[in-house]
C-alpha cells in the first residue's frame, strides 16, 4: 500500500503532526516487536509519537547526547528527574539561585522523604564539604535564573564522583549554541524548551538529554505519569529548532551589548552577565561557554522597586513580561515574579534585591534596543517626581 505521506516517495519537508492518541496494529506479530522494544513504532500517544520522536533526536544531536527525552514543560523534565533518580533518604543538592519553582518541587521532595540542601553558586568552589554518603544528585544552573552566576561543572562532577551521584545541568540560559555540559561532565543536561529552544512564545516543553540508557530510565517516568508532549507543541519546537543557532548568536550579542551599555550608566547598580570581564563568574563561563555567554542578563537599578518599575514602565520596544529566550527582548522584575511564592528570605538572601531585573535580549537589531533602554533610563528621574 502507498504510504499516504510519501506518495511516489516524495517526503514532506516538515515532520508531519501526527494527533493520533492510539495506532491500529498491522499485526499481533507487529505488536509484540515494539513492545518488545525490537523496532521503533507506535501504539499510544502517552508512550511516544512520531512527532516528538523527531525532535527529540534534533535535541539529542544539538547537546551531543545519545537520545533524548521531552516533556511537557521544563519543570515536568526536572521533576521527572528527582522522581527518577531520588528515593526517601537520598540527599540532594540544589543551589539558591534557580528557576524559582524548584523550590516548590523540593517541599514535595521533603515530604516524601528526601533531604534537600541548598546551597550558594559561591559554595560549588569547594562543593565536597557539602557531599554526605547518601548524597544523589547535584542540580545545577549555569548561568542560573536570574542573576546569572557561574559554576564550574567539571568541579562539580570531580566532587560527585566522591559518591557516585549524579550531576544534572539545566542548560536553559546557556543553550547548546554556547555550552555542552554533557561534555564538561554533567550525566544529563536539562532545558526549558519553552525558552530559546522554542524562542517563540508560542510553546512550553522540556527536555532532558543523555545517554540511552538515562533515555529508557526517563522514558519509563514520562511514560507512567504522562508528561508526553503534543504532537502540535512538538512541530513548533521543531520549527523554532530550525533557526535556533541564529537566533542563539544574536541573542548573546545582543546581551552584551545591552550589559555593556547598562554597566557605564550611574542609576544602573551592579550588572549580572558572565560575558563582562569584571564578572565574578566570568573566568569559569570562559572556560565552559564558547561563542558568547547566552541571552539573559540581571541588573540592579537605583535603590528603590519604585525605580526599577518606573523604567520598565517607560520601555517601549521591550516587553514586560516573563519568559526569556524569544524573539523579543523580555524584562520582569524577578522579586515580583519568577520568585513570588518564595518565603521572603529565599527571595532576598542569596543577591536579588526588590529591584533586580532580569533582562532576556531578543533578535531585534542592537541600537534600537540601546536607544530603548537609553530613553527609558532617561525618564526615570521624571517619573518618580511626577509620582512624588
Ligand atoms: C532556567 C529554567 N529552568 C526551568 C524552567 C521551567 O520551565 P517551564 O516554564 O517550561 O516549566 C524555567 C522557567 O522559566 C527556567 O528559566
Amino acid at each position: 500500500m502507498t504510504d499516504p505521506l510519501t506518495p511516489y516517495g516524495n517526503k514532506p519537508m516538515v515532520t508531519p503532526i501526527v494527533n493520533a492518541v492510539n495506532y491500529h496494529y498491522a499485526s499481533f506479530e507487529v505488536l509484540r516487536q515494539i513492545t518488545d522494544g525490537e523496532i521503533d513504532g507506535y501504539t499510544y500517544h502517552r508512550d511516544d509519537n512520531p512527532t516528538v520522536r523527531a525532535v527529540e533526536k534534533i535535541i539529542a544531536v544539538m547537546e551531543e547526547a545519545e537520545d533524548c527525552v521531552i516533556s511537557t514543560t521544563g519543570m515536568a523534565a526536572c521533576t521527572m528527574i528527582y522522581l527518577t533518580y531520588l528515593n526517601s533518604g537520598d540527599h540532594l543538592i540544589l543551589f539558591h539561585d534557580i528557576y524559582g519553582a524548584h523550590y516548590k518541587v523540593s517541599l514535595i521532595l521533603e515530604r516524601m522523604g528526601v533531604e534537600v540542601t541548598w546551597l550558594n553558586a559561591s559554595d560549588s568552589d569547594h562543593i565536597s564539604k557539602y557531599i554526605k554518603p547518601n548524597t544523589k544528585m547535584i542540580f545545577c544552573e549555569t548561568p542560573s535564573n536570574p542573576l546569572c552566576k557561574i559554576v564550574d561543572i567539571r568541579k562539580i562532577r570531580k566532587a560527585a564522583d566522591l559518591v557516585h551521584a549524579l550531576v544534572i545541568v539545566d542548560n536553559t540560559f546557556a543553550t547548546p549554541f554556547h555550552q555542552k555540559p554533557l561534555k564538561l561532565g554533567a550525566h544529563l543536561v536539562i532545558h526549558s524548551a519553552t525558552k530559546g529552544l522554542g524562542g517563540h512564545n508560542d510553546l512550553m516543553a522540556g527536555a532532558i538529554a543523555g545517554t540511552k540508557e538515562r533515555y529508557d530510565d526517563l522514558w519509563f517516568t514520562r511514560q507512567a505519569i504522562g508528561t508526553t508532549l503534543d504532537a502540535y507543541s512538538a512541530s513548533l519546537l521543531e520549527r523554532g529548532l530550525k533557526t535556533f543557532d541564529m537566533r542563539a548568536e544574536k541573542m548573546s550579542q545582543n546581551a552584551l551589548a545591552m550589559a555593556e551599555f547598562l554597566a557605564a550608566q550611574p542609576l544602573v547598580k551592579r550588572v549580572y552577565y558572565p560575558g563582562l570581564p569584571t564578572d565574578p563568574g566570568h573566568e569559569v563561563a570562559r572556560r565552559q561557554m564558547h561563542d558568547g555567554f547566552g541571552g539573559v542578563l540581571a541588573f540592579d537599578l537605583g535603590e528603590t522597586q519604585e525605580e526599577a518599575k518606573a523604567f520598565i514602565n517607560e520601555l517601549k520596544l521591550i516587553y514586560h513580561a516573563v519568559s526569556l529566550g524569544a524573539t523579543e527582548s523580555l524584562i520582569c522584575i524577578p522579586y515580583l515574579t519568577t520568585m513570588l511564592y518564595l518565603p521572603e528570605e529565599r527571595r532576598t538572601g542569596f543577591g536579588v534585591s526588590p529591584n533586580t531585573i532580569r533582562l532576556s535580549a531578543g533578535i531585534e537589531k542592537t541600537d534600537l534596543l540601546l536607544k530603548d533602554l537609553e530613553q527609558a533610563l532617561k525618564k526615570v528621574p521624571q517619573r518618580l517626581a511626577a509620582k512624588a
